[in-house]
């Protein structure tokens, strides 16, 4: 089969390297891909923007299958010009990619469907937006309604923050503004997140995990795409996992099909572990990023059988087989991020075979006159599986001494802020 993959970040890396693996790929485009997926597929510029653009390469190529990774060509409407040319295409339709692309939509189908999640109110003008706070107080959470890239989102502790945040939003400062603002309850928990393949009425669990959001150690600093994972997140058992299954996804699933606007793809769920059970924060619509990374690290079945699958509306296979394995993945990043980074620095000292166990997945990284330079905020994942998170976390630190890269910070407490929560 012939794969077209777009994206360019460390989760299409993970994503390019689990297909390889599978015995009926035979030619994986990535589009635009970088310096990793250029060693092992075939890197390829192209307009996403414009989807007649993909449209004819996929027919010009004769392409199986288009394996959508990020959210924004998602949310813009690619698969759906996909599906209409008769392109097998593994991601939501434009109606379905609201569940990350707009706050308020996912909201009202939780009340409809009594899907468990922080209360909300919504407005579209500052002055009754910030009267709401002042009458419910802090802290709260402040989001803007549109699609944010991570950005949108302020957890208030205070009212000075609060009304900042409000501002923001209405005077276009905060990304994913212009649709209004949705207010809601702060939830306290543990945050977890867990993945299912759908197929439009079906699911299939694909695993869970745990971002380090924060850019620096012990949850400082600013809020990132992620800094580092961990696959399994340690945080579920089966009961829990049921209640997620049956409160949340199944009737997201339900709802959705119910709108004509049935969920194919990747359903992430980003979740706190209350004290009255898993609530929803929110909903997006494609693999996580680093998430995906851990998770590709301990798949055991074949990723191109599954997306497939979805993509063809069939039944996904049940249950998916993971390593018994604890996988870590480290984010590298160019100093300033998740600011303003310089890019286009030299990176040296990555070990040309990594051992068993073990990968490198580039993200922002680029070949430039025959060497590996940046390309962007978050560089190198550096991940690790083995049999104990702590030997895991050992492997990939151990890794990174090794690279060379002064521009370069990556959190040293990726899966240990797990633990030392868990003693508390
Ligand atoms: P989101 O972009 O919606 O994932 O939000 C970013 C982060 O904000 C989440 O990972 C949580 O840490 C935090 N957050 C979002 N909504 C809430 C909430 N209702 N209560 C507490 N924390 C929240
Ligand atoms: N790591 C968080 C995300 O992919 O949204």
């Amino acid at each position: 089969m012939k794969v077209l993959l777009i994206g360019s970040g460390g989760r299409e890396h993970a994503i390019a390297w689990k297909l390889k693996q599978s015995p009926r790929l035979s030619r994986l485009f990535v589009a635009p891909g970088n310096g990793g997926t250029a060693d092992i597929a075939e890197n390829v510029t192209l307009d996403i923007a414009d989807h007649e653009v993909v449209v004819a390469f996929c027919c010009a190529q004769r392409i199986d299958l288009v394996i959508i990774g990020p959210e924004a060509p998602l949310v813009a409407g690619l698969a759906d010009t996909l599906r209409l040319s008769k392109i097998d295409v593994f991601g939501p339709s434009k109606a379905a990619a609201k569940l990350e692309g707009s706050k308020l939509f996912t909201k009202q189908l939780c009340v409809q469907k009594g899907i468990p999640t922080a209360t909300h109110a919504y407005f579209d003008r500052l002055a009754d937006a910030q009267k709401h706070v002042e009458k419910t107080g802090v802290p709260v959470v402040i989001k803007a309604d549109g699609l944010a890239a991570g950005k949108g989102v302020s957890v208030a502790r205070d009212m000075e923050s609060a009304s900042d945040a409000l501002k923001q939003i209405f005077d276009g400062s905060t990304p994913g503004s212009g649709a209004g603002v949705v207010i809601e309850e702060f939830l306290s928990g543990t945050e977890v997140s867990v993945f299912a393949i759908c197929n439009g009425t079906d699911f299939t669990l694909f695993g869970d995990a745990r971002d380090h959001k924060r850019a620096f150690d012990q949850d400082k600093g600013p809020n990132t795409g992620g800094m580092g994972a961990v696959s399994p997140s340690g945080l579920l058992d089966e009961n829990l996992t049921r209640q997620i299954s049956d409160r949340i996804i199944a009737p997201t699933l339900k709802g959705m099909e119910a709108r004509g606007e049935p969920f194919r793809g990747v359903l992430y769920a980003g979740l706190m572990l209350t004290e009255e059970g898993p609530k929803l924060i929110e909903y997006n619509v494609r693999f996580g990023d680093p998430e995906c990374q851990a998770l590709m690290m301990r798949l055991e079945d074949d990723l191109l059988e599954i997306l497939l699958a979805s993509a063809k509306s069939e039944p996904a296979k049940s249950p998916i087989r993971f390593k018994n394995a604890h996988a870590v993945c480290v984010v590298l990043a160019s100093k300033g991020y998740p600011g303003q980074v310089e890019t286009g620095i030299p990176i040296e000292g990555i070990p040309e075979q990594t051992l068993p166990g073990t990968e490198i997945f580039h993200a922002g990284t680029k070949w430039q006159n025959e060497k590996l330079v940046s390309n962007g905020g978050r560089v190198l994942n550096v991940c690790a599986m083995a049999a104990s998170g702590k030997e895991a976390r050992a492997r990939a630190y151990n890794i990174l001494d090794d690279i060379d890269w002064r521009d370069g910070f990556c959190r040293s407490d990726i899966g240990r802020s797990q633990q030392r929560e868990k003693l508390k």
